[in-house]
């Protein structure tokens, strides 16, 4: 039976609002082990989790991100978008203490009031830019913004006055990039596969991403470069199915390490694509999230003790809970990550925000 004991410490107070590590001790012999896959042969020591360290007692060897994706700032539609995201800069983000931030696209709208046409607007993207300053989130987290299609609209090349995501964004990036998130306990890599076009075309025309041969070849590089690090996410705007890349094509590239893809942008063509999940060839997962802009939705991921989880959350609804062991037995990937250690762990985990 599941004893529990729960220990309680508290990570941060933000307006009446705790963040708190729970930690419940639970025996080994009761939880379904129909879950935990065996090591296949071949695997290295590493990955089969049969080695140190383990999910036990200490906040240790943990780290949790957001995801959110898809503002669209507008200075048309929706006057709650923008108050509503600088509560999220302040209280969410002061609650939720994430170590670093994922804003995967379309940041702002870009569109003309009749929806139809459209139209970089600077006042959306000083809006942006002044939500960011204003609830001083960067001086709290990393916040690492990326390009979508809405913010190339009617771009014809990257030094263009209008192209004002190398003004008021944080990252102030284009094109691909590989970060390494370092803590005591290992390095972790954040790859983004930036495919929007450059001219960008206007709508309705780039609803699809390209990477020619000398992106995938410095992709290729990150890929390589990432091998060293405990483990990698890969993050863009564009799914991979919707990303014209030469062979052996995106999905290859990636399939070799990677345990997640960030996605967005699928709020595009309609509303049944909402928070898809999907697992590729060699379990590589591809995980959509929901948008801000109609929708509100955020995603908070953990690797604990280099094993990933992720909840989808709505804006605003609390409790946030994410339980980080042992891990939602859907997203298992033995290849990759060290399932032994869901075995021999101690304690159920989990991230747990009121
Ligand atoms: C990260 O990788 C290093 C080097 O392989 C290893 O020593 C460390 O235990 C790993 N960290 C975790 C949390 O597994
Ligand atoms: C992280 O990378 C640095 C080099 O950039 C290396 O010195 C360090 O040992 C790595 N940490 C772990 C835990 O693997
Ligand atoms: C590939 O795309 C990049 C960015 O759009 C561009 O700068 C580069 O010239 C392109 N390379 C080739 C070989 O087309
Ligand atoms: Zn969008």
């Amino acid at each position: 039976m599941l004893k529990l004991f729960a220990a309680l410490v508290v990570l941060g107070l933000a307006m009446a609002c705790i963040t708190s590590w729970m930690l419940d001790s639970y025996d080994t012999a009761w939880h379904p082990k129909r879950s935990i896959q065996h090591p296949t042969a071949g695997d290295g020591e590493e990955h089969t989790g049969s080695s140190p360290p383990f999910p036990d007692g200490e906040l240790s060897n943990i780290f949790w991100f957001i995801q959110v994706s898809d503002i669209h700032i507008s200075r048309f539609h929706d006057p709650r978008r923008v108050p509503d995201f600088e509560k999220f800069c302040t209280e969410t983000i002061e609650v939720i203490k994430p170590d670093l931030v994922l804003a995967t696209g379309d940041l702002t709208d870009a569109k003309t009031e009749s929806k139809v046409g459209s139209l970089q607007h600077e006042v959306e993207w000083q809006a942006y830019h002044n939500i960011l300053k204003r609830s001083r989130v960067m001086e709290r987290t990393r916040w690492i913004d990326i390009r979508g299609n809405h913010d190339a609209f009617n771009i014809m090349s990257l030094d263009s006055v209008n192209n004002y995501y190398r003004k008021y964004s944080a990252n102030q990036k284009i094109g691909s990039f590989h970060y390494v998130h370092k803590t005591p306990f290992g390095n972790y890599s954040f790859v983004c596969a930036d495919a929007t076009l450059t001219p960008g075309p206007k709508r309705p025309y780039n609803f699809f991403g390209i990477l020619n041969q000398t992106q995938m070849d410095l992709l290729d590089t990150f890929r390589a470069e990432s091998l060293k690090s405990n483990q990698s996410i890969w993050f863009g705007h564009y799914t991979t199915s919707t990303v014209v890349s030469p062979s052996p094509g995106i999905r290859d590239l990636m399939s070799t390490r990677i345990a997640v893809i960030c996605v967005a942008n699928l709020h595009t063509l309609g509303p049944f694509f909402f928070s898809h999940h999907s697992k590729q060839r060699g379990g590589t997962l591809e995980l959509e999230l929901g948008d801000w802009m109609d929708n509100r939705r955020y995603r908070v991921l953990a690797f604990d003790n280099d094993l990933l989880s992720f909840s989808d959350l709505k804006f605003e609804q609390w409790p946030a809970v994410l339980i980080t062991n042992p891990k939602d037995a859907q997203y298992l990937h033995p290849g990759l990550e060290p399932l032994g250690r869901i075995r021999r762990s101690t304690h159920i985990r989990c991230l747990f925000c009121v």
